[in-house]
């Protein structure tokens, strides 16, 4: 048991996506974090494979940021954005607008990123609405697409366990077919060749429902929650098309990818497809404040504004939207991300992460390898009936030897700041390796 804490101390915090009954008989606790490091309870420093948990893209406790939060929270604590503003959440929405792509101009803030995608879906039908559809009631995702746990996110979610014990999800929700195929695309570097047509799935289900019953349809451009799925070469090119001839609103669930994750501010940039309505959250404030966003292009805030038939254009908020705090620590990160070229640090480090990862091939159990941007992940082969089994030791072997590393089942990802340096991914790799070799 770590300093300081006795062993009743762990009882009462209820752990989210954790094995809180394995975690507190043998806890691995963070008390502090720096650059590229956190600092275990024990004293020992673990190296952060994972920016956090996919969020802390400018490093820990980035200095310009922490002055920005304790400079916001000593002047403005908490205003309300309903009926009300405060500048740093215009100037905030301002500087995103002018990083992501043209024509996504209009941000509406949220909190975190299940919040952005519930959000987002609800953007969509209420555009639908207000120009005149409002048959177009159903919302597509895709199988294994995770969007967050709110009843909209895992609706249009593809997560077994997400779903199965939440009971019926949102009426007319529907999936498509996911694109992670090994047969056809193992140890693939950036996108995969093999899948294209999958997007044609899309049309299977505008077949079966008919267009004038969809009203949008969400997907992540790179899935990480899931496991790293990368998308196939001209699959979201083949989606936008077919999203354009029925009139479905596409929104990028860009929690993950927004931010320099890809070498881009977005996905959608680095891919060349751009949807109509991006969620973000995250790399927003660098985790350093929860915050998400939804940005929509010009047609969808336009439509809202000129045809609502009320005062309020949008019946949808939340207290915290925009929060002064949260505001101030994402302007900070913008700052940061363009002063210090994080973006093109992630894009010139690509190459050096993918050689190091892929020389992991071979070792026991690694049945693929793939990678884009600064994702990595390594699949390995289940234990025969104990899928995760595997995953969950290697992660728990990797912290024991200083290296942080995130797992989902049996794959594991590797997305560290985008700070990070070659000898920082050396140390990943490494330590990745030797873990490898020792996970029966
Ligand atoms: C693509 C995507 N959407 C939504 C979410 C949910 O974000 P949050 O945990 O902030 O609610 C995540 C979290 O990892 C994500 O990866």
């Amino acid at each position: 048991m770590p300093d300081g804490m006795q062993q009743n101390d762990l009882s009462a915090f209820w752990m989210p996506f954790t094995a809180n009954r394995r975690f507190k008989a043998d806890p691995r606790i963070l008390v502090s974090a720096k650059g590229m490091y956190y600092k275990s309870a024990e004293g020992k420093d673990i190296l952060d494979g994972t920016a956090g948990l996919w969020c802390v893209n400018c490093g820990h406790a980035n200095p310009k940021i922490v002055e920005a939060v304790q400079q916001q929270v000593a002047q403005l604590d908490f205003a309300p954005t309903f009926q009300f503003g405060h500048p740093k959440a215009f100037e905030l929405a301002s500087r995103m607008r002018d990083m992501f792509p043209a024509d996504l101009d209009h941000v509406f803030f949220t909190n975190s990123g299940s919040e952005s995608a519930d959000t987002a879906l609800k953007i969509a039908l209420a555009y639908q609405r207000a120009r005149g559809q409002g048959t177009r009631t159903r919302l597509l995702g895709r199988e294994r697409g995770y969007h967050g746990t709110g009843f909209g996110g895992i609706s249009v979610g593809g997560i077994v366990k997400n779903r199965m014990y939440f009971g019926s999800l949102l009426a007319g929700s529907d999936h498509v077919r996911h694109t992670h195929d090994l047969e056809h695309n193992a140890y693939t570097k950036g996108e995969p060749e093999y899948g294209a047509h999958l997007a044609d799935d899309l049309e299977r289900l505008v077949t079966l429902h008919d267009a004038s019953t969809i009203a949008a349809f969400i997907v992540e451009p790179m899935a990480g929650s899931t496991g790293v799925l990368l998308p196939p070469k001209g699959y979201l090119k083949r989606i936008r098309e077919i999203c354009d001839k029925h009139g479905i609103v596409l929104i990028f669930d860009e929690v993950i990818t927004a931010f320099g994750r890809l070498g881009y501010a977005t996905a959608a940039e680095r891919l060349g497809v751009i949807p109509d309505i991006i969620t973000c959250a995250k790399g927003l404030t660098n985790a350093t404040i929860p915050m998400g966003a939804v940005v929509t292009n010009k047609k969808i805030h336009d439509t809202m504004m000129d045809s609502a038939d009320a005062a309020i254009e949008l019946f949808h908020g939340y207290t915290y939207s925009g929060h002064p705090v949260a505001a101030a620590a994402g302007v900070a990160a913008m700052d940061v991300y363009k002063e210090d070229g994080l973006f093109e640090n992630a894009l010139a480090l690509e190459p050096y992460l993918e050689n190091a990862i892929h020389g992991l091939k071979g070792l026991p159990n690694v049945i693929d390898i793939r990678n884009m941007g600064l994702v990595a992940a390594v699949e390995l082969a289940p234990r025969s009936g104990a899928p995760g089994e595997r995953g969950y030791d290697a992660m728990v072997k990797a912290f024991n030897k200083g290296l942080m590393i995130r797992v989902t089942a049996d794959i594991i990802a590797l997305s560290p700041p985008l700070i990070a340096e070659k000898s920082h991914i050396d140390d990943m790799i490494s330590m990745l390796g030797d873990v490898l070799k020792e996970v029966a």
